[in-house]
């Protein structure tokens, strides 16, 4: 994969780049800018060699060009962290859009609207394509978020524009998580978390090949429990997840990896911050009761683990840490992690707000900033933005 480093004089060159910009929004105003943050490397190294730089990006999934879904808090957002303006186009393509371009100057910079203003993004329309690679002699690709989406302008312009690379942050998305799965310092920890085992399958079952230790937590642990014969009382537990979790769990003893499932819980009457709250010790959930959060036998046991990784990748919170009786397993997690000696990733939007709420975004080796992105890299699959750039 090219990397900017490869590309050569941009001076006065439209250099077109793929961020992900979609970011949480609340009246008109970004109320997570981590991703607009974690793209700046790439935007600031191309001012410095006097690109004109065109940003295109998606924001939310619109039916139509929904005008609560324009780029424009965005721009503002940028425009702050960068200290210079930023344009936003009044289109995505067009004649206005293309003089918008013809406007900008040496290290200038210019965010396209909402791509998914046009219905042809996500189609990976090849006409789309062409007309956003008219806009650039060079496309850069720092998108990882999106990666795992073949659409028009990140897989289709990628093959229009020859002279193509990856962006700082894409770059170490990728060498980071690829080397979690091929090259990791040992032992590799992965804590898995979250509501659904169907969502995780493909990374629990590639973890049980190439981990040492899978600790599972978050209400995701129940068809486990379930599977093991225990009750599972009113905690979240689909069917579906009990078989998927049932065939898991035949296959541990062929796996690299041992399984550990929590031994105590934390339980509510309700899914709320004003609940009955009670703890026990074992795993077997009464009726009327709802596991919430992992036992202290476990969260100590977890975080044991965690200190002797050699590497720990963490997707997915232990238990409902967004109401603060129920709070306490992922923030055990997330100080374990925080402190750990061995190199931590962390992915998945869940992961990422604990770490924020307890103040440790900043002690993590990489906080990733994809979603379904990284899920699909660590499972094994080709991602088409980066496969594109190939
Ligand atoms: C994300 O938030 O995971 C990415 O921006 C991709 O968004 P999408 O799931 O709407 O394609």
């Amino acid at each position: 994969m090219k990397t900017l480093r490869d590309l050569g004089d941009l001076n006065g060159k439209r250099v077109l780049v793929r961020v992900d910009f979609n970011v949480p929004l609340q009246n008109g105003r970004v109320t997570d800018d981590m991703r607009i943050g974690a793209a700046l490397p790439t935007i600031q190294e191309l001012r410095g060699r006097g690109a004109r730089i065109v940003l295109v990006s998606h924001l939310g999934r619109p039916k139509d060009r929904e005008a609560s879904l324009s780029l424009t808090p965005v721009a503002r957002r940028l425009s702050e962290l960068i200290g210079a303006p930023v344009r936003l186009a009044p289109g995505v393509v067009g004649d206005d859009v293309r003089a918008a371009v013809d406007e900008l100057g040496p290290g200038g910079v210019l965010l396209l609207e909402n791509v998914r203003y046009e219905p042809g993004e996500t189609k990976n329309d090849a006409e789309l394509a062409r007309a956003l690679a008219d806009l650039a002699d060079v496309y850069v690709d720092d998108a990882f978020g999106a990666a795992h989406r073949a659409h028009a302008s990140t897989e289709g312009v990628a093959r229009l524009v020859s002279e193509h690379a990856a962006g700082f942050l894409l770059e170490r998305e990728v060498g980071t998580l690829t080397q979690v799965l091929e090259d990791p310092a040992r032992p590799l920890v992965s804590v898995l978390g979250g509501a659904k085992v169907s969502d995780k399958i493909g990374v629990i079952d590639r973890f049980l090949q190439t981990a040492d230790t899978i600790l599972i937590g978050g209400a995701m642990c129940f068809p486990f429990l379930a599977a093991r014969g225990h009750a599972v009382g009113d905690s979240l537990c689909a069917e579906e997840d009990v078989e998927l979790a049932a065939r898991t769990l035949e296959s541990v003893a062929q796996a690299r990896a041992e399984l550990l499932l929590p031994v105590d819980l934390v339980l509510g009457d309700r899914f709320a911050e004003d609940a009955n709250v009670r703890e026990i010790d074992g795993v077997d959930v009464p009726d009327g009761w709802m596991g919430l959060d992992i036992g202290q036998q476990t969260r100590d046991t977890y975080a044991d683990v965690i200190a002797q990784a050699g590497t720990v990748f963490w997707n997915g919170p232990m238990g409902a840490f967004e109401l603060p009786p129920f709070a306490s397993g992922t923030s055990a997690v997330a100080h374990a992690v925080a402190l750990a000696s061995g190199t931590t990733v962390v992915g998945g939007g869940d992961s990422a707000a604990a770490l924020r709420q307890f103040g440790l975004d900043g002690e993590v080796t990489h906080l990733s900033t994809g979603g379904g992105a990284t899920l699909e890299l660590i499972e094994g699959k080709q991602l088409p933005g980066v496969e594109a750039l190939r």
